[in-house]
Order: C-alpha cells, then structure tokens, then sequence
C-alpha cells in the first residue's frame, strides 16, 4: 500500500486569483495560525509533499512558504521526526491584534452562560453538584477495588478478541446488544438473582444511568408523576428530572420504600422507583409484604416499577435475596444491573430486562440515542463470565469488601461513637454514619473534603426535609489502613462541629 501521511491537513483556503503568491498565503496562514495558538508549539506539520497533494499546489510553493517560517523561527526540523512548529515562538508572534482575538473569544466564551438553551439545558446547568466529593481515596462512594481487579485475565480476553475481530464485530451491531453476551447475562441473572428473563429481553447498556435515561424517554412524558424513595439515588432522580417528571418522594425506613404511604395516599404514578435488595443510601433491605404490596400496586394502577439491583453480588451474612422482578407475573417490573460495582465503573457497561411488549420501543430509543454499545467489551465480558472468572472475582471481593466493612464499623465505633450511629452495613460498598440531629452534614463533607475525604452528606440524597444529616462512607475501593486514616481526619472534621 502506498505510504500515506501521519498528519492532518488543516483547512487552508488558498486564492489563485488574488495577487498575492500561494507561497505568502500559505505562510500567512501558518504564522497567524501560530501566533493565535489554532496550531501548539510542538505539533507536527505536514510534509512539503504531502501538503503539496493535499491541497493541490505546487511542492516549490509550500517549500517556499515553509523556509520562510523557518527562517523566523516559527518552524523547525528534527532529524527523523519531521517539521514541527518550533517549541520557542518569537516574541513578535504574539501581535496585539492575535492577542485581541483571544481576548475576544475568552469573552465570548464567558457570555455563552447568558445565551439561550433549551429549558431542558437551563434546568440541568443549575442542577446541585458536589464537586469537592471527587476523590479516588477514603471513602468516595460507589468505588470498587480497583486494584484488585484481575487485569491480566481481562487483558488477555480483550487480546483475543482484538487479533480475531470478525467483520461483524467490526460493523455496526445490534441496538439490543452483542446476542452471546446477552445470553450469559440472561443466564447469570436467572441464578443468581432469580430474574425471570431471556435474551431477547435484555438490553446493554452504558451502565444503568443510560437505563435510567432511556426508561424516563420511552415510559414518561412531561409531568408525569414519578415515586421515588426519600432518600435516594441522585442519579435516578437526575434521569427522571431531565425527562420533565414530576418527582413524588415516599419515605425510605428500615424495611425500603414505605409502600403504605403510597396506598394511604392513594397515589398513582406511572413509575415507581426503588432498590429494593440495597436501599441507595440508607442500605435497608425491602421486606416480603412491602414487595408485594408494590407489586399490587402497579398492577392495579397500571404502573411500572423500577428495580435498580447496582449493588446486590454484593449481601454479608445472610444469603442473596432475590430479585422482585423474579416475583412479578404481571410484566410490570423493569430490572436494570450494572457492571460499575462489581467490575469497575469505567467499563461503562449495564442492562435493562424487559417486560417484552417494551422491547421495540427501548430498541427503537437506544438506537436514537448511540446505537450501541462497544463491541469489543461485550465479547471479552461475555468469556469472561463464561470462563468462570467473574464469578470468582464477586466471591473473592464478597470476602474483601465483608473484611473491609468490619473494619470500618469498628474504626467508627472507636473514633467516633459518641457522635455517630452506624447503618446498612450488611450489603453492598457503603454505610451511612448518621450524625446527631441538627447537625449540617453538607459543612462537615466540605471540611472533611479538605484533608482529602470524600464523604458524602445523607441530606442531599433527599426531595423533602431530612430527619437526620449523615455522612455515606463507600469502603470498596479502600484498604485496612486508609480505612483507619481516614476515620481519624474524618473524626477531627466532625469534631469542628460537634464538640465533644
Ligand atoms: C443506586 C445506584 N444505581 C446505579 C449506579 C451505577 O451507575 P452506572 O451503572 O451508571 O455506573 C449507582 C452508582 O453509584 C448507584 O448508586
């Protein structure tokens, strides 16, 4: 094959009909292309021959226009790697007026806040962030062990599916995703969490925020009324906030969603929302008669229930529940999982099972929104479920993460007892230490973000008034002695504002 270049041509318009040379144009184009940065210090720059072709010139004119650049320092050449732009620029380059249209873009930049959006973009700029949470220590939630993940097992699947890419791999694949990985998933869920689903049902997505997303665009329309446990998942109630639903909050108590306020207010809605194996936060487990109370609910009033299972590989102590979907004969329940947890978040990899009559409309959705997901990951994932590997690293993480867990209820019983009361430790990769009443968890996460701890405050998991603040320790990702390091920065935090 011929050699073809390794850079890209920029969009150099060139006049033949002006009285200006090629040769000046071109050098134009390049010092002010320099000077105003469109071009970095260090980039490299087309070949003489290759620029020459690109846009149809003589070679002897971009010759010309390049010694010229080099000459004033704005090009140079390194033996073996090319022409580049020089890494020191001359000072003239940076002339007032290349300056004043940095300047002006900056502005322009700065005004774009002012300009119109969408209702839809006004509402999701001004959404809460917690940006001081982003830290990869102790105790950032919903962070597995990373370190611990088998990545020379992983490489090695990866490896074999990227040498033996068939055309079809490589193409455009199915809006419901790779069909083998499906299936594994289909069978995995079937026994392990008592899902009632086949292939055909499962939908891959990038994780379950893109399920949450894409069940709020198929099932509601602005203002449709949405049940959502309080507290509960920021993220769910960001996908369903987005969609133009109206959020109804029902209270969250040791035994998950408090079904009865739904009933005694006879509420109707067209979703309902949970996580039922794993209250997000509070960590509670949905007792039997509340599951089946919901699940009369929504046959009754023609609802769909949400059962986000992101955490439930993941149970201490007593066995693995299974899921509500598995007690559902009526259709009414979509089921959403995720690889985040169990794996690691930047796989990007989820699933929704769904009743059948909603398949071709989430199809329909997904291939509106990114047609599919990678391929390439479907197909390692898929052997490594199937070659035994997954269900290896869920035991022996079951085993870390109950390790970890214990350590961190003991270091907070040691440090910070008298102040804080330990919940929803017996599943999943976090706990809640509920603080005293009254007091402001969001000023203790800010101070505790100053010695490098993320901690995240209860009450912004809430729609109504919080009863309590507390604090959500995630423990996945961190080991015995970042567990008691950060407790004791964790406790002086807390100490700033309870004094003993
Ligand atoms: C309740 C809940 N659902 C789902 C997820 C996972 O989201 P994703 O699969 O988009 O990474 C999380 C992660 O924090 C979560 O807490």
């Amino acid at each position: 094959m011929k050699r073809v270049p390794a850079t890209f041509t920029p969009p150099i318009m060139l006049d033949g009909r002006k009285k200006c040379p090629i040769y000046r144009q071109l050098y134009d184009w390049f010092r002010s292309a320099i000077s105003e940065g469109r071009i970095r210090p260090g980039q490299r720059v087309a070949s003489t021959r290759s620029l020459a072709m690109e846009l149809q010139i003589s070679r002897i004119s971009v010759f010309n226009a390049y010694e010229q650049l080099h000459a004033e320092g704005y090009l140079e050449t390194l033996r073996g790697s090319g022409t580049r732009v020089a890494t020191t620029i001359p000072d003239d380059a940076f002339r007032p007026s290349s300056v004043a249209s940095r300047k002006q873009r900056r502005q322009v930049h700065a005004k774009s806040g002012q300009r119109r959006v969408s209702a839809r973009g006004l509402a999701l700029s001004r959404l809460p962030t917690q940006p001081w949470l982003n830290t990869l220590g102790a105790f950032r939630v919903s962070l597995p062990a990373l370190d611990q993940f088998p990545l020379g097992v992983w490489s090695k699947l990866l490896m074999r599916h990227c040498r033996r890419q068939s055309r079809s791999m490589m193409a455009y694949g199915d809006a419901m995703g790779y069909l083998p990985f499906r299936e594994a998933i289909a069978e995995y869920l079937g026994t392990f969490r008592g899902v009632q689903c086949d292939s055909s049902q499962i939908l891959v997505t990038t994780g379950s925020q893109q399920a949450l997303q894409l069940t709020a665009q198929v099932l509601l329309d602005p203002g449709d009324p949405v049940l959502t446990e309080d507290p509960g998942y920021p993220g769910a109630q960001l996908a369903f906030t987005t969609a133009g639903a109206q959020l109804i909050p029902v209270s969250a108590d040791g035994e998950g969603m408090v079904v009865p306020e739904i009933l005694i207010r006879r509420r109707s809605a067209r979703i309902a929302y949970v996580t039922p194996s794993h209250q997000y936060p509070l960590g509670t487990t949905m007792s039997a008669a509340r599951r089946m109370s919901l699940l009369n609910w929504a046959v009754r009033s023609g609802s769909w229930i949400i059962e986000d299972d992101y955490d439930s590989e993941y149970r201490f102590g007593s066995r693995p529940i299974a899921s509500l979907q598995g007690l559902d004969v009526h259709g009414r329940v979509i089921y959403i999982g995720t690889f985040s947890k169990v794996l690691f978040p930047a796989l990007r990899l989820g699933y929704v099972v769904l009743p059948k009559d909603l398949v071709p409309a989430f199809s329909a959705a997904r291939d509106a929104a990114d047609i599919f997901s990678s391929i390439l990951y479907q197909a390692a994932l898929t052997d490594f479920i199937r070659e035994g590997h997954f269900a290896r690293h869920i035991r022996r993480m079951r085993m870390l993460y109950m390790d970890r867990r214990t350590a961190l209820v003991n270091a907070i019983q040691t440090h910070m007892g008298d102040v804080a009361h330990t919940i929803g430790a017996e599943a999943g990769m976090h706990l809640v230490a509920l603080l005293p009443p009254g007091i402001d968890d969001v000023s203790i996460s800010k101070e505790a973000a100053r010695s490098g701890i993320s901690a995240m405050p209860l009450s912004t998991c809430y729609l109504k008034r919080p009863t309590r603040g507390g604090l959500i320790l995630g423990y996945g990702g961190v080991n015995d002695r970042q567990i008691h390091d950060g407790i004791r920065k964790l406790r002086i935090s807390v100490r700033r504002f309870i004094p003993s």
